[in-house]
């Protein structure tokens, strides 16, 4: 029976048993309106033989920028606990923004440079947020395997620096997109979009598959690349692109030329909402 729990006390008794054995705890932290993107990393936590598989769900404040999405954040906890218990967990935990952030709260996670990029330049804080949800949410569960969504790139790569920087003790599971069957990448924010927008989204996917493609081509140069990426999207009369990068898998640096391991990423509003898309070439 899948249980659900609201409160780090709770969440304690019931887990620790698990710590004092060693038994592995699979983790996937969530802002809910769980998607299939979300049920791949439950159902990996399952296959990976996890003694227990738990998913989180709190839309945290504190990585929402004033005039962003939070008020507006899809919020259904009961279908979210419907669509874990189908996907393998064991456990929700769903505490309140209170239970996180009591009175008091003035401590945070911070990191330079890797999080001032990208998303981070057009979103001033959101990874301080993430970030320190993310380790507060590891302090609760301790889990010895988290699972985040590819994605999501930057959030995994900074999340990873974190478990490297802070010395914890969690193994990091990075899975592959996962797309609707017209290519769009699944994310709760998709659920904004009207008809129009949401065909003129598809252009994010259409763009980074020809990147794909011209660099399969043997095209390296960046620059030419970043160009036709801007054109796909730039056609797309909806369609406004807060940047088109190319960068190295890790550093997360502008590479100037394609050659090893390399992440394209895109991110661009339709209407007020913001998609962001990527491809790991190599
Ligand atoms: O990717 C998300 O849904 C969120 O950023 C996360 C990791 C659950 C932190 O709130």
């Amino acid at each position: 029976m899948m249980r659900v729990v609201h409160t780090v006390a709770e969440l304690h008794k019931i887990l620790l048993p698990y710590w004092r054995k060693g038994d592995p705890i699979g983790f996937a932290p969530t802002m809910g309106a769980l998607h299939d993107g979300h049920c791949s990393l439950l159902r990996q936590s399952r296959a990976d033989h996890n003694a227990l598989t738990i998913a989180s769900i709190f839309v945290n404040p504190l990585q929402f920028g004033p005039g962003e999405d939070y008020d507006e954040y899809p919020r259904d906890l009961q279908n979210d606990v419907k669509i874990a218990r189908e996907a393998g967990a064991d456990l929700v935990f769903a505490p309140s923004v209170a239970e996180m952030y009591p009175r008091g709260f003035v401590t945070f996670v911070d990191m330079e440079k890797l999080t001032e990029r990208l998303c981070g330049a057009h979103r001033p804080g959101h990874f301080k947020g993430v970030l320190t949800v993310v380790f507060k949410l590891f302090a609760v569960v301790r889990p010895n395997h988290a699972y985040f969504g590819q994605k999501d790139y930057q959030q995994s790569v900074i999340i990873q620096r974190m478990i490297t920087d802070l010395n914890l003790d969690v193994k990091m599971h990075i899975m592959p997109i996962i797309r609707e069957p017209d290519g769009l990448a699944m994310s709760s924010r998709n659920a904004y979009l009207g008809t129009k927008h949401r065909q003129e989204a598809l252009v994010l996917h259409q763009a980074l598959d020809r990147a794909k493609e011209l660099i399969g081509g043997g095209e390296k140069n960046v620059k030419k690349l970043q160009a036709e990426v801007r054109r796909l999207i730039g056609a797309v009369k909806g369609a406004k692109l807060d940047y088109v990068s190319i960068v190295h898998p890790e550093t997360l640096e502008d590479v100037n030329d394609v050659s090893g391991k390399t992440v394209v990423l895109v991110a661009a509003r339709f209407g007020k909402t913001r998609l962001i898309d990527n491809v790991i070439v190599d």
